[in-house]
């Protein structure tokens, strides 16, 4: 058999800084409270410098779905990247290497060099708030684009920093559940990817997760998990990198130094600096392990050039070029998958197209990436109607409809609505009280939308925003206020709505901060003629989230009474009824993805089911496109002739979808995870933590794993596109010992593609833990019409193995194989038997 991995690992070599055995002695020699100083950041982004050891600032930013930067450069943007389920979706390392250096180059630009990326826990369960910043549900696919992606950053001299190492897959109390997994379960699934992204990416720096893990032996958070860091990571896999916190995530000294764990962030406040130096002093840490995490984040400085005597960077393009706009697209072309293409609707022909209906909530605002610390200021957005608009001929009309709001907060109050109390011009007024109540600035702002402020003096505890509502149109308007920490609003001098949550830095791990429950009431307005003016205070106390520094969050919506749904939906069904085809954009918005929570429902938001259900009655020729980034129900996909999972697409998106819709090239994307057709089937429905624990009780049976072990048939299965051809499986055979597989395949459609050729392995049943099947590999061919080709699949050796948690060992059961070749999990053409003999 084969090493444990397609590849040999990367090895350590002196140029990289991997093996400088200067650099201990030089550090050792500096005294304790210098060595310490630089285990905890010394901004929210930055390392702090050490010029005895040549060091330079270190600066860090988040990823995946681009460099979002570091903040010093106010109003920069950047690259907007598809969300990374969608480059999942291609089942292809080599993009995920072209994608990573993308983001290598992009952090080069930026003067970047950590990048926050990529997220490589496993979409456990469907509702996951992290699940669009993630790969996959399978470890293998995981692990192997993971490292396709690591490889391409580094490869520009950029440290990538997957994350959150282990086992960190609910967001809901994100920072201080246990996830209780079995050691075998651990090692064989969520261990997995890291161990790849060590091994074959060569990764120089991991990022703990905020939760913690009990594995039976040791019951810790990640931070301090020495089983995990020190003995898995660092010791058997001879990871010689930096293990980083999540940002707030360390709280304790001691346990997190003993742990294992590298670099306090952010900084320069924190639980190590003189608090570790008198722990050591006193004994309870070794002051070897400071130098030991010294010398590794020189190494990682090192490594991204950032000791003075560093050879540059390479040279980058000083702004992004239209090669890289190119890459992005083309990353969302190949993720998009079919999922339905009856009768051959898919690709249209633009000539025979002279009206196309353009229908959606996220037609009108697609929802280009997910919330939270992934997000991105886009260099530029491409929506759907603006693409489709550039791909048609000019005769082709393109009517656009939104059929219906599916977000679940009102948009921000209309600022012509907004009065200064003072003045009586336009806005809302904000007062900066000190300590004392003191007035120690004003602003006066035109918008409703209040969140995450921050521009106030010095010394500020409360912002008092004051404005004067006018409510025009009879009925009952409502306004929706949402505040995060301590706040009071008044209406007309009366108290409508209150909190009182001091949890401070927790505002803006979970998100709140972003977005603030609404408290919605109702002003009636008797006479259509006399507007209502309603006087509001919102007073909002300073929010102090320590190293996220201080802010209030104030928002202002608006519904005015009669705004409707239902003629929204007849406007839509309309158009379709006059137009050649109908294309639906249906998907979720960033009410409902994001970090910081996991969704309570798998539906889509609004009324967004009526709405396909009514246009596809009305046009035959409908095509839906899903635009989320996490699976949402489709209850109607029987029922419409063409159905897309378009992801979210990030900067190019209308570019993507038109290049697909028209044919322009394939839609070859395959699904990383498995796509429900009822809630109640999922395997793990929910990731809500009990007593603080989320039990990872499915074991080895994740994802399509759970399906098959449970014989449910999902809407569409794991590793299911069908591209715009269509495929013979002819012969598959196995060399001796099943690490290759050869498979011939002709293209017998009309259009030339791209076939994703995929193995699942079926070992020997030796007890319930076995799954029935697992993906042992897979490679992508591409032939002419009628063209003849043979995929060659590398099946590592650790598929075959399983994890002997007695002897703390892997091994490798002797038996009959069978390794299945097929389209995707449920759609498997051809098998081959391998004997597995005693060792
Ligand atoms: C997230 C990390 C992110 C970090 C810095 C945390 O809340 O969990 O993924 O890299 O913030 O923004």
């Amino acid at each position: 058999m084969t090493s444990v991995f397609s590849t040999p690992a990367p090895a350590a070599s002196p140029a990289d800084g991997g093996d400088d055995a200067g650099l201990a002695a030089r550090v050792s020699a500096l005294d304790l409270e210098s060595k310490v100083r630089l285990l905890t950041g010394g901004t929210l982004w930055t390392l702090p410098a050490e010029p005895r050891l040549g060091l330079l600032p270190v600066r860090m930013s988040d990823g995946p779905q681009g460099v979002r930067g570091t903040g010093d450069d106010p109003g920069a943007t950047g690259l907007l990247a598809p969300a990374p389920s969608t480059l999942a979706a291609s089942w292809d390392p080599e993009l995920a290497e072209r994608l990573g250096a993308l983001f290598g180059a992009e952090a080069v630009r930026k003067r970047v060099d950590v990048l926050l990326a990529p997220g490589i826990n496993l979409q456990r369960t469907p509702v996951a708030g992290r699940h669009f910043e993630y790969l996959s549900e399978d470890p293998l696919l995981t692990g192997i684009l993971a490292a396709g992606l690591v490889r391409g950053i580094q490869s520009l001299g950029v440290a990538a920093c997957p994350k959150h190492f282990v086992a960190n897959e609910s967001e809901t109390d994100r920072t201080r559940y246990r996830s209780r997994v079995d050691p075998r379960t651990l090692r064989e699934v969520y261990l997995a990817p890291f161990e790849t992204v060590v091994a074959e990416g060569g990764t120089w720096s991991v990022m703990s997760a905020y939760s913690g893990v009990d594995d039976g032996t040791e019951s810790a958070p990640m931070g301090e998990h020495a089983g995990l860091l020190r003995g898995v990571l660092k010791g058997e896999w001879g990871f010689d990198g930096a293990v980083v916190s999540d940002w707030a995530a360390t709280r304790t000294t001691g346990e997190s130094a003993r742990g294992g764990l590298d670099l306090v962030m952010p900084g320069p406040d924190g639980p190590w600096g003189d608090a570790l130096v008198a722990a050591v002093r006193a004994g309870e840490v070794p002051e070897s392990m400071v130098d030991d995490k010294v010398v590794r984040l020189v190494r990682l400085a090192g490594r991204v050039g950032r000791l003075d005597s560093s050879p540059a960077r390479p040279a980058v393009p000083a702004r992004p070029d239209t090669a890289e706009y190119d890459l992005l697209r083309e990353t969302a072309v190949r993720g998009t998958v079919v999922l339905r293409n009856e009768a051959g609707l898919l690709p249209l022909a633009p000539a025979g197209l002279a009206r196309v209906a353009l229908i959606g909530p996220n037609a009108v605002a697609p929802y280009f990436q997910g919330g939270g610390s992934a997000y991105v200021p886009p260099v530029r957005l491409v929506g759907f109607a603006k693409g489709l608009r550039a791909a048609l001929p000019p005769s082709t009309e393109v009517t656009v409809h939104r059929g219906g709001d599916a977000r679940l907060h009102p948009p921000f109050a209309d600022p012509a609505m907004l009065a200064d109390p003072e003045t009586g011009g336009a806005g809302v007024r904000a007062e900066f009280l000190g300590a004392d109540g003191a007035v120690l600035g004003s602003v006066v702002r035109e918008t409703g939308d209040w969140g995450e402020f921050r521009a106030f003096p010095a010394g500020t505890r409360r912002v008092v925003l004051r404005t004067d509502v006018t409510l025009t149109g009879e009925g009952t308007h409502e306004l929706e206020f949402g505040a995060v920490g301590r706040f009071e609003i008044l209406a007309d001098g009366e108290r409508v709505a209150a909190g009182d949550d001091d949890r401070g830095v927790d505002l803006v791990l979970d998100s709140s901060h972003h977005h603030p429950e609404g408290i919605t009431v109702g002003f009636p307005v008797a006479d259509a003629e006399v507007p209502r003016r309603v006087a509001l205070t919102l007073d909002l106390t300073v929010v102090d989230a320590d190293g996220y520094g201080h802010f209030v969050t104030a928002h202002l919506r608006h519904t005015a009474p009669g705004t409707g749904t239902a003629e929204e939906i007849e406007a839509a069904v309309e158009a379709a009824r006059a137009a050649d085809v109908a294309v639906v954009v249906v998907g979720t918005n960033e009410d409902v993805e994001s970090e910081g929570w996991d969704r309570t429902t798998l539906a889509l938001p609004g009324a967004q089911d009526e709405l396909v259900r009514r246009v596809a009655e009305a046009n035959p020729r409908t095509v839906v496109v899903v635009n989320a980034g996490a699976p949402v129900l489709l209850p109607w996909a029987e029922d419409v002739p063409a159905l897309l999972w378009a992801w979210l697409p990030g900067q190019e998106a209308g570019h993507a979808l038109a290049d697909v819709l028209l044919g322009r090239a394939e839609a070859a994307g395959r699904l990383p995870w498995t796509l429900p057709a009822r809630a109640a089937d999922v395997p793990v429905p929910d990731a809500v933590p009990v007593d603080g624990v989320v039990e990872y009780r499915e074991g080895l049976h994740v994802g399509h794993r759970g399906w098959d072990r449970a014989g449910l048939a999902p809407a569409f299965p794991f590793g299911h596109g069908l591209g715009w051809t269509e495929w013979a499986y002819e012969a598959v055979t196995a060399d001796a010992d099943g690490a290759e597989v050869a498979v011939r395949v002709t293209n017998t459609g009309a259009r030339a593609g791209r076939e994703v050729v995929q193995v699942y392995l079926e070992a020997p049943q030796d007890g319930p833990d076995r799954p029935l099947r697992v993906l042992a590999g897979f490679a992508s061919v591409t032939a002419e019409p009628g063209a003849t080709v043979t995929a060659t699949i590398r099946v590592p050796s650790r598929v075959y193995q399983v994890w002997d948690v007695a002897a703390g060992a892997w091994t490798t059961p002797a038996g009959a194989y069978r390794l299945h070749v097929g389209r995707s999990s449920r759609d498997l053409r051809l098998t081959a038997a391998v004997e597995i003999g005693t060792a």
